[in-house]
């Protein structure tokens, strides 16, 4: 296994829950996102797989599944996750690299990444890895960030914007932050193995003067009217798409939820540090949280 992963966007020690969520004037999004989810989830399972879950947001709406697992690059992130959901079966908590996923193969039933797939410099290594780590048929839920969006469409238009958003390649707007054109995550999803089922746009309004004129409620209720448009255009700025996994080997098998990110040995055992037999890294579990991050974290 190689060591040489793409740089991570830190979130340690961010406030972006309060920040961006709870006082960022987003309620419209959030209800909107919620609405996306409700319709893309299965009905139910055993093991869910939170990619990017940052503070939590959107895990309480998981109610389906008897245990997810958060997963997140920041410690910082999962610590205020924890706090919020709590200590308990239900939940598990794990520091690590999308890029290099400390599970055994083929292990959960679903797995969804909202608002994460935005900071992956190479999102087919990080769509291979989620894929590795599901069931055959388990669902998979990505949101992305969608660069040919109206307003992107009409900048350019009027000559606002220099970058075009009909060309396929992402554009990296901030450092680490990109946007994706539909077309191409669905290349990279069906490069690695999923097969695409059902798409949804979402945020349609997703404009100050429609934000300040109508209540977030109304605005939901109106994007939830229009998600279904998905299936046969994608100009809002997020998108969520609905895959299933492909496999063609077995399973793993065997009771281990974890597997050494470096060397690839399955650890067995929960709620304690885990000694790696294949390759002696020991990976740390404090207050509640596994930590497999490589490296430094910074
Ligand atoms: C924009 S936040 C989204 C959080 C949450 N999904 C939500 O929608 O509220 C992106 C999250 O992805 C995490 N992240 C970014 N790159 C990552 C990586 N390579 N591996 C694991 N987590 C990563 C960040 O730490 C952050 O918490």
């Amino acid at each position: 296994m190689s060591e040489q992963t793409p740089p991570v966007c830190s979130y340690e020690g961010s406030d972006y829950q309060q920040s961006f969520w709870d006082q960022g004037g987003r309620a419209y999004e959030d209800a909107a996102e919620a609405i996306a989810l409700k319709r893309l989830l299965p009905p139910g399972g055993e093991l869910l797989l939170e990619l990017g879950a940052g503070a939590g947001r959107n895990t309480p709406r998981y109610q389906n599944f008897k245990r997810v697992v958060l997963l997140d690059y920041s410690r910082t992130q999962l610590e205020q996750a924890r706090d919020r959901l709590g200590y308990t079966d239900r939940y598990i908590y794990v520091a690590a690299d999308v890029y290099q996923l400390p599970f055994v193969d083929q292990r959960f039933d679903a797995a969804t990444m909202i608002r994460t797939l935005h900071h992956m410099a190479e999102p087919q290594l990080a769509l291979a890895q989620v894929h590795r780590v599901l069931a055959a048929e388990a669902a998979f839920i990505l949101e992305f960030a969608n660069k040919r969006n109206l307003k992107a469409m009409l900048r350019y238009l009027l000559r606002k914007q220099d970058w075009s958003p009909y060309t396929r390649d992402p554009v990296e707007f901030a450092a680490l932050n990109f946007d994706f054109h539909p077309k191409a995550v669905r290349t990279d999803l069906r490069a690695v193995g999923f097969k695409l089922v059902r798409q949804l746009t979402v945020s349609h309004f997703r404009a100050g003067a429609l934000k300040r004129a109508f209540p977030p409620k109304f605005l939901a209720g109106l994007d939830s009217l229009l998600q279904w448009t998905g299936s046969f255009v994608q100009v809002t700025p997020s998108v969520f798409t609905l895959a299933k996994a492909v496999q063609s080997g077995p399973a793993a098998g065997g009771e281990a939820l974890f597997q050494c990110p470096v060397c690839g040995t399955a650890l067995p055992g929960t709620e304690a540090d885990l000694h790696c037999e294949g390759c002696s890294a020991v990976w740390p579990y404090r207050d509640g949280i596994y930590d497999f991050r490589v490296g430094s974290p910074g």
